[in-house]
């Protein structure tokens, strides 16, 4: 596929003006991202072999995994099958060597039974992650289909949610009646799906727990969706019943901040920018020590990725990149409220992904 081609062609430009002979991709995200090719990383070697001056790939599989690999459609992909008799290190220092690939791109991510092996056999490694990166941090307008994609998914799953939120439902059940509806929209992963009620809202990132939600409390939803390889991260915040005056004040704070943030948002500007704009707000109304994480982080094949949007980074947005803003306010022992969107930085200034509705009473 052309889009696979396009971005080898690129990697290999940046492995040459490096002096890198060769890069080792191991299953992963890199791995999707170059040939399109979503494996498990167990313990048999599966690698992908991209030289810098030779145009052919090579893919070295387990003999188990041959048939799923004889269909990736790529122009020039060699795939090595081994069986469990034979070494397959063997094999691909071989290939190295006749490739004259000394000097070896490989990832962070490399289980170091690998890098050791290849350590052992001579050759000399260097890590390759921000070279990736500074490829994948910019997304095409495929990618960002398949983003939007996801985001549509991930807000008909929480507005289920909504939907089902009623008193003496426990926070798992919701869990999983908004796990199911995604999988039924066609998410081909969920890679998590957080709620949490009443006190537990103050805690970020806490499990969901058997706590029956009650009229009156807070709930925080943080659902992951993953479509076509692609994830959406979405947060909010609604109360079951009326909202009391001091959840008003709290969540439209946050609510402030994250839409100065968002407005913020064009090419040129910093990312620490970004987290400065949510960060004095909510310091100005005097909860600053209550906002305890960075206001965001790059979306793609990863949850976590470049550009983090914190303070520190400063990395200057360009067209393509995406990226969560999700201010929160956590109050020990009381309720928390974070709300999150994901955002598209475009040509002259951004593109918001999540359309879901953002009032604090939104149950239907
Ligand atoms: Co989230
Ligand atoms: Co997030």
């Amino acid at each position: 596929m052309y889009v696979y081609l396009n971005r080898i062609k690129r990697f290999r430009d940046i492995l040459k003006h490096r002096n890198i002979d060769a890069a080792l991709i191991v299953p992963g995200p890199n791995l999707r991202y170059f040939i399109g090719y979503k494996v498990e990383a167990l313990e048999r070697l599966l690698i992908l072999l991209i030289s810098s001056q030779f145009k052919d790939l090579n893919l070295i599989v387990p003999m188990l995994e041959y048939e799923r690999a004889k269909s990736i459609n790529i122009k020039d992909l060699n795939i090595i099958n081994y069986s469990d008799e034979e070494d397959p290190y063997r094999t691909l220092t071989n290939l190295l060597k006749d490739l004259k690939a000394y000097k070896v791109g490989v990832e962070g991510s490399m289980p170091f039974r690998i890098a050791y092996k290849l350590l052992k056999g001579g050759f000399n490694l260097v890590e390759i992650d921000d070279l990736i990166y500074s490829m994948r941090i910019t997304k095409d307008n495929y990618e960002i289909e398949m983003l939007r994609k996801a985001s549509r998914v991930n807000e008909e799953a929480i507005r289920e949610g909504f939907r089902n939120l009623k008193s003496s439902i426990s926070e798992k059940e919701l869990k999983r009646i908004i796990e199911e509806r995604a999988e039924e929209l066609g998410a081909e992963e969920i890679p998590f799906c957080i709620v949490q009620s009443g006190p537990n809202t103050a805690i970020p990132h806490a499990e969901s727990s058997n706590r029956k939600i009650e009229l009156g409390d807070v709930v925080l939803f943080d659902v992951g969706v993953r479509v076509e390889g692609y994830v959406s991260d979405i947060t909010r915040t609604i109360v079951l019943g009326e909202p009391r005056s001091r959840h008003r004040l709290i969540y439209n704070i946050v609510k402030r901040a994250q839409e100065k943030a968002i407005e913020m948002v064009r090419p040129g500007v910093e990312a620490e920018t970004i987290d400065l704009a949510a960060r004095n707000l909510i310091e100005a109304e005097g909860y600053g020590k209550y906002f305890i994480h960075r206001t965001g982080h790059g979306l793609g094949l990863e949850i976590h990725e470049e550009p983090y949007i914190r303070i520190g980074n400063r990395t200057v947005l360009k067209e393509g990149m995406v990226f969560t803003i999700e201010p929160g306010i956590y109050i020990p022992g009381e309720f928390g409220v974070r709300i999150e969107d994901d955002i598209v930085v475009t040509k002259d200034g951004y593109e918001n992904l999540t359309k879901l509705s953002k009032d604090i009473s939104e149950i239907s």
